[in-house]
């Protein structure tokens, strides 16, 4: 490329990102399609088509991107005026931008389709450091703040909670794209369709976050309860639980439930020399599943449906 290409590509760019806010104002007009688990799993097995889920994702990933986008500018000045939270700004407003330019693409060439996997795959390596980025954001944010306000911290978490389930929306229905349409099948996971595992082992996943969390516990405590696990199958008691869900995410969730029962554990029985087990129940039922995580008095369970 010529330094004048590269001039006038530069300028192009510049104009492109200038024009976000005209975008990020249409698309978070409209809201998120709602998606469940069973419309993922018949899309992906049966019904998978490439050019339907790119004509879905073209429109459905700007509307995530910009209702999100909406939201981060209205944080207030100074968490917005950060380096790490401009950065971060600066990464959704070129993945916005990238995605619209498919926006006038024909759907029936296999080249746009080939070049739309490569730009998500882009986005989300760009993306992979949001969480710690936001994190050190919030931190320089605090620096600059000479007290506390309760108000403005309950403000920040809210906009954190709704910040965080974004992006794992739009991380999983990356994912989805890019595993169901790569041509590769998962010879060791033959019964996953995408990052969704129609016969996920939900015992198995609960020793593995136990095991986790263990190994956290004991370097920082030098010790950690023991894990008691029982299963309940309303059909048939003998039958091992499956359900269809994504392992990844049900561990991570368990993890941290584990690392807090853990704490509190230990941190109730410092005195004593024994440690109480953490009870974990897997029931399943005709509607739903429930995990609940039981230790000392006090219980938090989780139910997934
Ligand atoms: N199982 C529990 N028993 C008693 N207190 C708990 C339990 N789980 C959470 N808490 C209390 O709720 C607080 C918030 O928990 P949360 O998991 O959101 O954050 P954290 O554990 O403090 O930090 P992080 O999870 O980020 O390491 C904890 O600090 C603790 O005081
Ligand atoms: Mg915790």
């Amino acid at each position: 490329m010529t330094s004048k290409m590269r001039f006038v590509r530069s300028l192009m760019k510049a104009a492109a990102l200038a024009n976000v806010p005209k975008y990020v104002d249409h698309f978070s007009k409209f809201s998120p399609s709602p998606l469940s688990m069973k419309q993922f799993l018949d899309f992906g097995s049966t019904n998978a088509c490439e050019r339907t889920s790119f004509v879905f994702l073209r429109q459905e990933l700007p509307v995530r991107l910009s209702n999100i986008m909406k939201e981060i500018n209205m944080l207030p000045d100074r968490l917005l005026a950060t380096p790490s939270v401009q950065l971060l700004h600066g990464w959704y407003n070129r993945s916005l931008m990238e995605i619209l330019e498919f926006l006038d693409k024909n759907p029936d060439d296999h080249r746009v389709l080939e070049t739309f996997m490569e730009a998500l795959v882009a986005i989300r390596n760009r993306h992979n450091d949001v969480v710690p980025t936001m994190a050190q954001g919030i931190i320089e944010y605090k620096d600059t703040l000479s007290q506390q306000d309760s108000v403005t911290d309950h403000n920040i978490q809210y906009f954190l909670d709704r910040f965080y389930t974004s992006r794992i929306s739009i991380r999983m229905l990356i994912n989805q794209h890019t595993l169901v349409f790569n041509g590769n099948t998962n010879p060791a996971h033959p019964n996953t369709i995408g990052c969704i595992d129609s016969m996920c082992d939900v015992t198995e996943v609960v020793r593995d976050a136990y095991e986790s969390a263990k190994l956290l516990c004991e370097q920082y405590y030098l010790g950690a309860p023991e894990l008691e696990l029982r299963q309940m199958n309303a059909s048939n008691n003998r039958e091992p639980i499956h359900i269809s869900y994504i392992p990844s995410h049900l561990y991570h969730i368990l993890f941290e439930l584990f690392k807090n029962a853990m704490r509190a554990t230990i941190e109730n029985h410092e005195a004593s020399r024994t440690l109480p087990p953490i009870k974990v129940m897997v029931a399943l039922g005709g509607e739903d599943l429930s995990i609940k995580i039981h230790h000392l008095s006090r219980f938090q369970s989780y139910s997934l449906t």
